[in-house]
């Protein structure tokens, strides 16, 4: 076993892993956290996906050992304040079903926008590739997050210009 320290949505946190154990195993059994889901374990449907430093990857492909020192995001830390902007046009425009891909969507979406804030429908589509959801068909999806990012550039231009 090995203690390791790691920033968890803002906070400081040390727990005790083994070798093999993922980091989506550590953050669902030993950390409470629930909303990374295990689909398939193996890297193929994205609903254990987290921010790692910023970047979305799959929380079941990743040694919790690896972590140290990092800062983890889980949707539990997105939207602490009252919910953002992508998770309002979410909800608005009721996009999920099962709600089960939401996380990892909502969480893949939001590295996106803050990487490439006017991403094309061809970038979003490649962002959320990886995000299966076997009820939206993807169209509600991809719309909604082009819908924000066009709404957030607009916002700021109008920004720029009082100012
Ligand atoms: Fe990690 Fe499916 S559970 S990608
Ligand atoms: Fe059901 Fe996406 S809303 S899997």
């Amino acid at each position: 076993m090995k203690h390791i320290t790691f920033q968890l949505n803002g906070s400081a946190r040390s727990v005790w892993v083994g070798p093999n154990e993922t980091l989506l195993d550590v953050l669902r059994g030993k950390l409470g956290i629930k909303t990374p889901k295990e689909g398939c374990g193996r890297g193929d449907c994205g609903a254990c996906t987290v921010l790692l430093d910023g970047k979305a990857v799959r929380s079941c492909l990743i040694l919790a050992v690896e972590v140290e020192g990092q800062s983890v995001t889980t949707l539990e830390g997105v939207g602490q304040k009252g919910p953002t902007a992508l998770q309002k046009a979410f909800i608005e425009n009721n996009v999920f079903q099962c709600g089960f891909c939401a996380p990892g969507v909502i969480l893949a979406a939001s590295a996106l926008l803050a990487e490439n804030p006017k991403p094309s429908e061809a970038e979003v589509r490649e962002a959320l590739a990886g995000n299966l959801c076997r009820c939206t068909g993807y169209e509600p999806i991809v719309k909604t997050v082009l819908a924000v990012a066009k709404k957030t550039a607009r916002q700021s231009t109008s920004r720029r210009v009082r100012s």
